[in-house]
């Protein structure tokens, strides 16, 4: 038993070597901790953040829709939110670290969602929908190559 143990364990460590090394870099591989999270904060926190900054947008003309104090709260959260996310991205156990497109994609998603609780902090309608705008392009440059594509 304990002779036999090193090559169990050998053989282990070389079927787990060959079933990281059959991973290929740069594709969509089912990842359910962030399909989590996309799910049940980014998806409704982006959602909001994206409408309302939207409405809000001073290019609207006289149609923007200032949002009241509580609107603005509900952004900053929002905005507070999605950084979350994008920093847990940013962590080895959770995200593709390793990857220059994953970790590219989750900072700029951190540093827009930064710049949108920034402009929600400061009532600024005009920072907020550049920053919406921006951080929706974090999304798709993520997603055409982590997302599988249906
Ligand atoms: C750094 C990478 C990355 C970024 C940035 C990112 N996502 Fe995702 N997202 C993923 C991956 C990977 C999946 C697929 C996970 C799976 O199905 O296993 C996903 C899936 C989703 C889904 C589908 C969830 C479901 O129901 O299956 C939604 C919605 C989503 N993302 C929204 C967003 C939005 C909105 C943003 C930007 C605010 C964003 N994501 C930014 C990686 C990212």
């Amino acid at each position: 038993m304990l002779r036999k143990t090193p090559v169990a364990a050998l053989a282990l460590a070389l079927a787990a070597g060959a079933a990281l090394a059959a991973v290929k870099p740069n594709t969509p591989t089912p990842m359910p901790k962030v399909q989590a999270q996309m799910k049940d904060v980014v998806d409704r926190t982006s959602t909001d953040l994206f409408n309302t900054a939207g409405e809000a947008d001073p290019a609207n003309g006289p149609d923007a829709k200032a949002p009241n104090a509580a609107a603005w709260a509900r952004l900053k959260a929002d905005a507070d939110k999605l950084k979350s996310v994008a920093d847990w991205m940013l962590q080895p156990a959770n995200g593709k670290t390793t990857e220059a497109n994953w970790t590219a994609a989750a900072k700029a998603m951190s540093a827009q969602s930064a710049l949108a609780s920034k402009a929600a902090a400061a009532h600024d309608a005009k920072a907020l929908a550049l920053a919406a705008n921006d951080l929706s392009d974090t999304c798709t440059s993520c997603h055409k190559v982590y997302k599988k594509q249906e």
